[in-house]
């Protein structure tokens, strides 16, 4: 069985469902704080502006390794935690949604203002951060998180009943016996019964305490779950019966899920359409079958060498694992911010002076001998060194075959003068997310127009 789905539909068919979760460039900063008065010296790119749909009654897997911002993105799309930039909306129409686009691309300067208060409308009807009153209640009401980590997330000192019925207490749904009833109910239909309702978490085993998170989060008959690495923490058997169940459960009552994994076997196995994140960045995003079948982003192809029992066809002769570990988000690369780990990387990929500063300090001892560096920009740079002897040596080593060859040909400049050493890598934009094929997008200038577009004379 490779998909759970019973026709993992292509992404033609699948546009004809509705949107229950778009996502507009989608930012998520966290501050970075630094000395005794707390000072904010930088910030965690997180979610660093990703754009999707997610689309009625479909499971869209969001994969990454970890440290990529999905667990972060989940949050906000539940809207457990606020954003930083960008919108996320709660069924928007494809028409809404194309025409802020086309307003955001007029500026708001430009708009008429018929067309300023019909972008207000639009905003306050549908933007999780603008919805107030009813159309809030009925955002948290249909849209419900179910976390890796059942066992924090199941207060250890309620009984199984009143943390499944919370959530009909809190909105007013049931009361009493009813109350108890309805539990019962969603504990039956999480494979558990009334024989646990006067239980505490810490009496069940790993898979029941997550189906109980699963009762309490489908308790308001909800129409869309962020499931947060639901399976992650379970053994092997265990997890296939709740990724069954989640199956079941899908099919039985039509509900829409974001699931996030690094599992690539678990997103195959559930997901109609995938989201390939890395550093807060959309990198690749296609239907399941498309995606396993005919990978485009490196990125992508690197996970998946690492599931060699994945692959369909011959993909797998050509795939290069992955080296290395996701940069830091508080500094992301330039350019593609995969470059750095990139086995097919190009001079125009985003190569800068950190990516210089961090092959000397692996590969010689020279930094030993670094005064300072004075950055005009990431691409810019002089390193100062105590002794021209040193900056010398520098220059030879940037200079040489032994740097990888797409960071030597990105070097424009490399320019020696006593002690100091002038570096300067041709400035490249970021790489953008762009169409492949129908329903197929990626990040990669191997792919892409951005190449031609952006060279520079
Ligand atoms: N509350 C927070 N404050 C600061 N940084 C955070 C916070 N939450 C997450 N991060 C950082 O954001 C990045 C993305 O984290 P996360 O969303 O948990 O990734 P994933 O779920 O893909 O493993 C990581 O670098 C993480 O350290
Ligand atoms: S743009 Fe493509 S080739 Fe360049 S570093 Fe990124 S993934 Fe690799
Ligand atoms: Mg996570």
């Amino acid at each position: 069985m490779t998909n759970l789905r019973d026709d993992p539909v292509g992404a033609a068919t699948r546009a004809e469902e509705r949107p229950v979760i778009t996502l507009r460039g989608v930012k998520k900063y966290f501050p970075v704080r630094e000395g005794v008065l707390q000072q904010i010296v930088g910030h965690v790119r997180a979610v660093d502006g990703v754009s999707f749909e997610i689309r009625q009654g479909q499971t869209l897997g969001l994969v990454g390794e970890s440290g990529c911002g999905k667990t972060t993105l989940g949050r906000c799309i539940a809207g457990l935690t606020d954003t930083t930039g960008g919108g996320i909306y709660f069924r928007l129409s494809e028409a809404d949604r194309m025409f802020l686009d086309e307003m955001d691309a007029v500026g708001q300067d430009r708009q008429t203002s018929e067309q300023q208060a019909k972008v207000e409308s639009i905003e306050r009807a549908h933007r999780i951060d603008r919805l107030k009153g009813e159309t809030w209640r009925t955002y948290r009401r249909n849209c419900q998180f179910v976390f890796q980590d059942a066992f924090s997330s199941l207060n250890p000192r309620h009984l199984v009943k009143d943390i499944v019925g919370r959530p009909l207490r809190v909105y007013k749904e049931a009361s009493g016996t009813d109350l108890t009833e309805r539990v019962v109910e969603l504990l039956e239909s999480v494979g558990l019964g009334r024989q646990h309702l006067y239980r505490y978490p810490h009496q069940f085993s790993g898979g029941q305490r997550q189906r109980i998170s699963i009762a309490r989060a489908l308790a308001l008959d909800p129409e869309f779950i962020v499931l947060d690495e639901p399976t992650s923490a379970l053994d092997v058997s265990v997890q296939s019966q709740i990724l069954n169940l989640l199956h079941k459960l899908q099919q039985d009552r039509g509900l829409t899920y974001l699931f996030i994994t690094h599992d690539l076997g678990v997103v195959r196995l559930m997901s109609d359409e995938i989201v390939v994140m890395y550093v807060g960045e959309v990198m690749e995003r296609a239907g399941a079958q498309e995606l396993f079948a005919s990978p485009r982003h490196p990125y992508t192809e690197a996970l998946l060498a690492a599931n060699p029992d994945l692959l369909e066809g011959d993909e797998e002769a050509e795939m290069r694992g992955l080296e290395g570990t996701v940069p830091d988000p508080a500094r992301p690369p330039r350019g593609c911010k995969f470059h750095t780990r990139c086995p097919v990387a190009t001079p125009r990929c985003g190569w800068e002076v950190d990516d210089a500063v961090a092959w000397l300090s692996d590969n010689s001892t020279i930094l030993e001998g670094l005064g300072g560096v004075e950055r005009s920009s990431d691409f810019e740079s002089v390193l100062r060194f105590a002794e021209p002897g040193t900056a010398a040596e520098a220059e030879s080593l940037l200079a040489s075959a032994a740097i990888p060859d797409a960071m030597r040909a990105a070097l424009v400049e490399l320019d020696q003068d006593g002690p100091e050493l002038r570096i300067r890598f041709e400035e490249v934009d970021r790489v953008r997310l762009e169409d492949v094929d129908v329903g197929h997008m990626t990040s990669c200038i191997l792919h892409t127009s951005q190449a031609d577009l952006d060279s520079r004379p």
